[in-house]
């Protein structure tokens, strides 16, 4: 059976190596931070956000008990302020829209926010990176992002990128994603 967390790596893997500058856009327990941490190494930076601080100290107790280098930046701020902290280009982004599972489910990302913060990611992206949006939309803000990304990744330049959206068709409330990819 498709595995979509496996599905998502596996386009970022073709655009990321040792020594690249990557962004975790939604850290919550820190598992796609620890992932990028060990793919890019000690020669590569993470820049990994979220606004809850629990999130921060999660990642952080993650990334220390796996053995991840010392190559990350865990900043409390919304992603939509992205562009006051990254230096240079990425050569990945990735957005796990929603709240975090478990947690308070009124702390959720919120279009108005999303759609700057994706903006923004995009305006970041080295030649040849690629940003990864995966959407949950088995709740109503959820949906609604969701539909909002989608116009949004329509009217990019085709021939700057390439936007793509990976769904199960049958499983209309399992998430899904959108990649984007510059040329
Ligand atoms: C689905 S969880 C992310 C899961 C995470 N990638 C992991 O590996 O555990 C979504 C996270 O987005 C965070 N979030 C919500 N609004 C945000 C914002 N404006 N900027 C950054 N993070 C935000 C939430 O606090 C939550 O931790």
């Amino acid at each position: 059976m498709l595995d979509i967390l496996e599905t998502e790596k596996s386009f970022i893997l073709k655009h990321i190596k040792e020594g690249d500058t990557v962004a975790d856009f939604t850290m919550g327990n820190g598992y796609d931070t620890l992932f990028f941490s060990k793919t890019v190494g000690e020669s590569g930076h993470v820049y990994a956000f979220d606004i809850q601080p629990a999130a921060l100290e999660s990642t952080k107790k993650r990334l220390v008990e796996n053995g991840a280098p010392e190559n990350y930046t865990l900043i409390c701020d919304s992603h939509h302020n992205s562009d006051k902290y990254i230096e240079g280009k990425i050569k990945a982004g990735m957005f796990n829209l929603g709240y975090l599972p478990g947690g308070d489910k009124s702390i959720t990302t919120k279009r108005e926010t999303t759609l700057v913060a994706i903006e923004k990611a995009i305006g970041l992206l080295d030649d040849d990176a690629i940003l990864l949006i995966a959407v949950y939309p088995g709740h109503e803000e959820g949906e609604i992002e969701g539909e909002l990304i989608n116009d949004m990744l329509s009217l990019l330049d085709r021939k700057k990128y390439c936007c793509a959206k990976f769904r199960i068709i049958n499983s209309p409330t399992s998430s899904y994603f959108y990649i984007v990819e510059s040329k």
